[in-house]
């Protein structure tokens, strides 16, 4: 008999707020050797084209875990993604996946045509997330991580 694939764990979604700025900046550290500053967080929560979306698992009633984020700009036709980070202890357990499935999903209802990102050439992990979500490259940046001058894959996917 086939042997039935465990079903896809699910998470509980949400748009960020600034009270859940600390725990977002806890990952947002550990995941990038360039994280962004809080402040620059902040920003992004007062523009109107740009949304945080969490990922969290609930561990008991009203008590809940942050897991991952996603940071995107919604601009005329285009979903632009900025930022995706899982904690290290909770990886490879679909949590990117869900919170890019839930960030695609906010990109079709404005009528996106396109969504976009920029990945290092060398990010292997997040290379296979995108090319699994169907993104596909579509050219190079070259130096654009000017850190260790870098450079970016640019990805696209038609939504
Ligand atoms: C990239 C990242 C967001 C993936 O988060 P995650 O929750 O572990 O990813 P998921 O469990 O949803 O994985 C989805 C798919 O992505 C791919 N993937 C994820 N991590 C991978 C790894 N370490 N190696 C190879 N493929 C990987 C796999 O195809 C995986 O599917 P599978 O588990 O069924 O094989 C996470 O590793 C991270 O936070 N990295 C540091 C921050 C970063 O680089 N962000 C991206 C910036 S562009």
């Amino acid at each position: 008999m086939r042997k039935l694939q465990p079903p896809a764990e699910s998470f509980l979604i949400r748009t960020m707020t600034p009270e859940d700025m600390p725990e977002v900046m806890e990952i947002e550290r550990i995941a990038f050797t360039n994280p962004w500053s809080p402040e620059l967080l902040r920003r992004e929560l007062t523009h109107d084209w740009s949304t945080i979306l969490l990922a969290e698992e609930e561990l008991a009633p009203g008590v809940r875990r942050l897991l991952g984020f996603a940071i995107f700009w919604v601009v005329h036709d285009e979903l632009h993604i900025l930022n995706v980070a899982v904690d290290p202890r909770h990886r490879r357990r679909g949590v990117a996946r869900a919170v890019m499935h839930a960030t695609l999903a906010r990109g079709r209802e404005p009528k996106c045509t396109m969504a976009t990102l920029e990945v290092r050439r060398s990010n292997e992990a997040a290379l296979a997330l995108y090319r699994g979500l169907d993104f596909r490259a579509v050219g190079v940046r070259p130096n654009y991580y000017v850190d260790e001058g870098e450079d970016a894959i640019v990805m696209i996917l038609d939504l």
